[in-house]
């Protein structure tokens, strides 16, 4: 698709990626595509605010051309790193080896270490106001939001956050703004991509967002560097982005086992039972038929995670233990947690569980609940009773 106008004399002229389907190699899954979002204001020194992933470049360069020509860019705004906004930089360069590159210091750092270019670095800061002719931008630096690079660009006369990676979400749409897409949708995408890479910088996130309340300027838009733009409401981003950063949760729990037999399965399906007795909302995820970036986004909102494996090498099973490094790593706020498993002979599954989810910060909210080689129906519903148990420990907590 071709360069939008988001603003007067402002262009949208990144690129649509329909079709990939894992991001940061594997470890993210895009379902419904991306976008990178680059875009270019047209004043006395026409800017082009970040680029795009290095294999889009030639769509970058199209879209420019829709709008003026590309080898007359005067400054690049790199808000950002990571190649799949500074990727297109090289392409630009080489028709722009003049152009001023701003960037944050950890932003030329980084820069200098993908593509050696001797390119002419203009080094920012929080507040750095640089004119364009008729506009003006400001930068305000925002490390680990999400690298130690990461920086906003502010359009001051446009009110117009440029946040890069920031109230971002993997979605590719055929329409650029909020008030044209299904807002159910992107807000599912926006919760996922906070879940999975933002939830380790809450606190940052926070701060964030006073530290921008404080500085007392209007935000009527923002357009981050995947995803929609945000006209009609950006408040509503930042609500949400305020909600996910506190660790706010809700009535909810979610169960993801992984089984061998079925015992564990059966036993699963048991505690769901009983958080459905006491009309607590639960999601049951069987981890190796499920996708793991989609388990992490449920949990995000839910009070309670309950894991369960077998115990197989005094161990859980191997495909568990992606799922708790992951929450490991992101450190989730606010969360009881649980575990439970079939066994044979040992059943150490529980006990390791229960360590690992501590360390990551979840408390625990019963003691494990296993049952050696096939659950009876007694042992099943004493599995429902353990639901019903923790059901009641999560409504406590509300
Ligand atoms: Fe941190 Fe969209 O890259």
């Amino acid at each position: 698709m071709g360069a939008v106008q988001i603003a007067e004399n402002i262009y949208w002229v990144g690129a649509m990626d329909w079709n990939i389907r894992h991001f940061h190699g594997p470890a993210y899954s895009t379902h419904k595509g991306t976008t990178y979002n680059s875009y270019l204001i047209i004043d006395d020194k026409v800017t082009l605010v970040d680029t795009v992933y290095g294999p889009f470049s030639d769509v970058l360069l199209k879209n420019i051309a829709e709008i003026t020509d590309p080898s007359k860019i005067d400054y690049v705004v790199s808000n950002h790193v990571e190649t799949d906004h500074s990727g297109g930089l090289p392409a630009i360069m080489a028709l722009n080896p003049g152009a001023k590159v701003f960037c944050s210091k950890k932003g030329e750092e980084g820069l200098r270490k993908h593509y050696f270019g001797d390119w002419d670095y203009q080094v920012v800061k929080t507040g750095t106001q640089v004119s364009l002719g008729r506009r003006s931008l400001t930068f305000v630096e925002a490390p680990m939001l999400h690298w130690p690079d990461s920086m906003f660009t502010y359009v001051n006369e446009d009110a117009i956050l440029l946040p890069n990676d920031a109230f971002g979400q993997h979605i590719a749409t055929a329409f650029r703004f909020d008030d044209e897409v299904s807002m159910e949708e992107v807000m599912v995408e926006a919760a996922k991509y906070y879940a999975n890479i933002l939830t380790p910088f809450s606190d940052l996130v926070l701060k964030k967002l006073e530290e921008v309340t404080a500085m007392g300027i209007p935000i009527k838009m923002i357009g981050p560097s995947h995803g929609i733009i945000w006209r009609k409401d950006p408040s509503r981003i930042i609500r949400a982005y305020a909600s996910w950063a506190r660790g706010d949760t809700r009535e909810k729990a979610v169960i993801a086992y992984d089984t061998m037999w079925e015992s564990t399965a059966k036993m699963g399906y048991a505690i769901l039972q009983g958080f459905v007795d006491e009309g607590v909302e639960a999601k049951l995820y069987a981890i190796s038929s499920s996708d793991r970036n989609d388990i992490i986004k449920e949990i995000l909102d839910a009070r309670m995670v309950v894991v369960g494996s077998p115990t197989i090498n005094k161990d859980f099973l191997a495909t568990v233990g992606p799922l708790l490094d992951d929450l490991k790593g992101l450190r989730p706020k606010a969360k009881l947690g649980a575990a439970f498993g079939s066994y044979g002979w040992s059943g150490e599954s529980i006990k390791n569980i229960e360590e690992r989810l501590a360390s990551a910060g979840v408390t625990i909210a019963e003691p494990g609940l296993r049952f050696k080689w096939v659950p009876t129906e007694d042992e099943l519903e004493r599995s429902r009773e353990y639901g019903r148990n923790l059901a009641r420990r999560l409504k406590d907590t509300g």
